[in-house]
């Protein structure tokens, strides 16, 4: 995959541990075209690759917007982005992909806690442009930290602003979600336990009319021993592997001297996908939306496994 080229051309603090950061393309040409939810993975010092969603307008050619939040738990990203990254430096990063799509609905309620608002922003955007009914609710543990707090206040009672300090407490989800409107689909962004909750109250929608984009793992429940582990078949090299239990696809594969392009390893971006060509995979990711899995000819096998015995995979 051709990477692109960009020049930092503009970092300014949006909050307490938020930085926005704007990018053009380093040749000064038109940027590849992104739709709202998407993403870069921005290819960092020391072989990091992060991706940072685009809070930018789809519309916009000339630069893209991002939103970096400090984690407290940085495995270098986001230090680096907040500690060393300068208006000049030049950048690799992937063209954008999405993960989150906006699909076509009646409604949208938009519901982000803290730096997961960035993918939200492009969706609001596009909302407004087409006229389509949308509210937000927007939680952060404190008013400082809220980015973009400005731009979203401008959109009056439209947005609404939850501050765990002010109000005594996190978000209450399940009050939020029971009274949904039907044909309402919900898009959610932000750290685990408010994914968790979102995902709990509520089931009493759709399964497809539920979307989350995940930027960290949710807490694992223990899994059911898996035996002996399982067989890959390569298509295209002809070898055989075994995957024992305990060790991923993408592990074996690296061991065997096979390269997949990887980025998180832990089932977020979508950067490991492989074409599957026979066998049952079980799906462990936090990419795929589950209405879509029994048909997919794909897997990310940073975190994926099998229900078979065997999997063809195309490589
Ligand atoms: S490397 Fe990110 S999903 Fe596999």
């Amino acid at each position: 995959m051709s990477l692109l080229q960009l020049r930092v051309t503009s970092v300014q603090a949006e909050a307490r541990d938020v930085l926005r950061v704007e990018l053009e393309a380093a040749g000064g040409d038109e940027l590849p075209a992104f739709e709202p939810g998407a993403h870069l993975t921005l290819h960092l010092p020391g072989g990091l690759q992060r991706q940072y969603s685009l809070a930018g307008d789809w519309r916009e050619r000339r630069r893209y917007v991002l939103g970096v939040g400090r984690a407290a738990d940085s495995r270098g990203g986001s230090a680096y982005v907040h500690g060393s990254l300068r208006i000049g430096d030049e950048l690799s990063c992937s063209e954008p992909a999405n993960n989150f799509r906006l699909v076509d609905a009646p409604r949208y309620l938009f519901i982000a806690g803290g730096i997961g608002v960035t993918p939200i922003l492009a969706m609001i955007r596009w909302c407004e442009a087409q006229g389509r009914p949308w509210q937000l609710v927007y939680a952060a543990r404190s008013r400082v930290r809220m980015g973009f707090h400005e731009e979203l206040h401008a959109h009056g009672a439209k947005v609404r602003f939850h501050c765990d300090d002010e109000a005594g407490g996190p978000l209450a989800v399940q009050a939020l979600l029971s009274d949904t409107a039907p044909q309402t689909h919900v898009y959610c962004c932000g750290p685990a336990p408010l994914m968790e909750a979102v995902r709990e109250h509520g089931s009493h929608l759709d399964e497809d009319h539920l979307h989350f984009e995940w930027f960290s793992a949710p807490a694992l429940e223990a899994q059911a021993p898996e035996g002996d582990g399982f067989w890959i078949d390569l298509k295209r090299s002809g070898a055989s592997l075994h995957v024992p239990p305990g060790q991923s696809v993408l592990e074996v594969l690296e061991a065997n001297g096979h390269e997949v392009p990887f980025s998180c390893r832990e089932g977020l971006c979508g950067t490991c996908e492989t074409g599957v060509c026979d066998g049952e995979p079980e799906h462990l990711d936090y990419v795929y939306p589950p209405a879509q899995r029994p048909q997919l000819r794909t897997m990310l096998v940073c975190v994926s496994r099998a229900r078979s015995p065997r999997l063809t995979l195309d490589l």
